[in-house]
């Protein structure tokens, strides 16, 4: 769906829907004086009747009672007027398209952007309105046949001009929000698709899908011979028990001098996860296909990098692999040596994230990076202390910390900190290696951020658990596409 400002006043307006706020207290819009005489009686009888209760989400879908420009009008409540919050604002673009979805329309005219949202402005609205309207549209489809729902029909959303808000500002917010949610789209689409389609080897073919399409990006893609070569034991030790061969997935956006230091993201792309031979339990053991989330959000994030042909470097990293358990796979007890030289004892198989992450944590060190930040579904641990809201936030530098807080802040895509502190390291000694895979029962999520952190103390670092925000269960189970609003916003505050 395209967004598209639209300035004339809206007497001159042709459309076959137009959205208008209505409020549930204080005045109402005075856009409704715009309009002609016969809706404004038809808009002022539903609100006294309380039919359109202007509460945050109600909407009432009127038609034009004459024949006119206007065909219908889409009432959407925000609130008391003036006391429109961010979340008021978030649920009635939801609730507006919502409605639309089951319309005859293929453009409608949308006038949210005349409601003051507290504490934001209005490229806030103009992203945020974007985003929710393209969540709300969002439909799986690629393995759907007789159960696949039918195509929404509408295309285009013009953004109307209110009050001194210029068509400019309005196409350029529009232009961002719609490339940050291609990326979340596209990370969605990657981690709906069931393990036994999005294998490595997929995740890799997709890479190079998007190196074709955007000259920006450079692709590189590492085969465990070569891997071998560079001694990741550690990742390879994961993928040895499964008949996918592992990929270590490099994207490299190129969009300033040679000499600014890239920001390198690496994401976890583990594409089941059945925990090897420390096996999982198999209720809602499906939900490990999401165990690549983090590699999905990366790929999502360079995409949005290079549609925007954003003035920055960038390097995305994915290790990617599965998870089994196999006669070739890896045992409590084994010990495996590390790209970085460190012996690790892996004590449990299901500990396999960090096996992965700290040979692509040690690769990201060739690119020189100004900052490194790693993105995974890490650990269940993470679902217990922060549920499904905040993901984890562990970094060994305070002011690479605050940058992303600030940008979940801002995104509405929220990070919170945890303590990195050395106290917790001793967990994780082992008597047979430099490390032991697991720290124990206390503390899951940081200890797998003090294992991370042993392979990144060469440069600033900060590790993001999504094991909570990537995707959600039950009835709506399907993937978030978080963070890749958090670090777009992280990435467009550094250009
Ligand atoms: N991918 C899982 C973490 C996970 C579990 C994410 C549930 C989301 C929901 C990870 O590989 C894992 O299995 N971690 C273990 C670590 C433990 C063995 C120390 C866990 O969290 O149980
Ligand atoms: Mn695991
Ligand atoms: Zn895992």
């Amino acid at each position: 769906m395209q967004f598209v400002s639209k300035s004339s006043p809206i007497a001159n307006i042709t459309s076959p829907c137009l959205i208008l706020p209505v409020y549930s207290k204080g005045k109402q819009s005075k856009l409704i004086e715009t309009l002609d005489s016969d809706l404004q009686t038809l808009i002022s009888t539903v609100l006294k009747q309380g039919d359109a209760s202007g509460k945050p989400g109600n909407t009432l879908l009127l038609q034009a009672p004459k024949d006119g420009k206007l065909k219908r009008v889409l009432l959407v409540g925000l609130g008391e007027q003036g006391k429109t919050r961010a979340e008021d604002f978030n649920s009635a673009v939801c609730a507006a398209f919502t409605a639309l979805k089951s319309l005859p329309v293929k453009t409608v005219c949308c006038a949210l952007l005349d409601t003051d949202v507290t504490g934001k402005d209005s490229e806030w609205k103009v992203r945020q309105l974007i985003l929710s309207a393209r969540e709300t549209m969002y439909q799986y489809t690629e393995t759907l046949t007789t159960s696949a729902p039918e195509a929404h029909r509408l295309t285009t959303c013009q953004l109307l001009a209110c009050g001194n808000l210029k068509p400019s500002v309005i196409d350029k917010a529009a232009n961002i929000a719609s490339s940050i949610a291609n990326g979340i789209n596209s990370a969605k689409k990657l981690a709906n698709l069931p393990g036994n389609i999005c294998t490595p080897s997929y995740l890799a073919e997709h890479a190079k899908a998007l190196g074709k399409q955007h000259k920006s990006l450079k692709i590189t893609v590492l085969e465990e011979a070569q891997m071998e070569k560079l001694g990741m034991g550690s990742l390879l030790s994961v993928s040895r028990g499964s008949r996918q061969p592992a990929k270590l997935i490099s994207l490299e956006h190129k969009g300033a001098a040679a000499s600014q230091k890239p920001i390198v993201l690496v994401g976890k792309g583990l594409t089941f996860d059945a925990g090897g031979i420390s096996i999982k339990p198999s209720a809602a053991m499906d939900e490990m296909k999401y165990d690549m989330c983090g590699g999905a959000s990366v790929l999502g994030v360079m995409q949005m990098c290079a549609e925007l042909n954003l003035p920055i470097n960038v390097v995305g990293v994915v290790p990617a692999s599965e998870n089994l358990p196999d006669g070739d796979a890896n045992k409590p007890g084994d010990i495996v040596t590390s790209m970085a030289g460190l012996t690790i004892e892996i004590l449990n198989t299901d500990a396999e994230g960090r096996l992965i992450l700290c040979d692509a944590l040690t690769y990201s060190a060739k690119f020189k990076p100004d900052v490194v930040i790693d993105i995974a579904t890490l650990t269940g641990a993470c679902v217990v202390a922060l549920g499904k809201h905040a993901t984890g936030l562990l970094a060994n530098n305070d002011d690479l910390a605050n940058e992303l807080l600030d940008a979940g802040q801002k995104a509405g895509d929220k990070a919170w900190q945890l303590p990195l502190w050395d106290e917790y390291k001793p967990q994780l000694k082992s008597n047979f290696a430099d490390l032991a895979n697991i720290g124990g029962p206390g503390a899951g999520t940081i200890t797998a951020a003090c294992f991370l952190s042993r392979f990144t103390e060469d440069y600033r670092w900060a590790h993001l658990d999504i094991a909570g925000t990537a995707w959600k269960s039950g009835a709506d189970k399907g993937a978030t596409g978080r963070p890749v609003h958090m670090l777009s916003q992280f990435i467009l505050d550094r250009c």
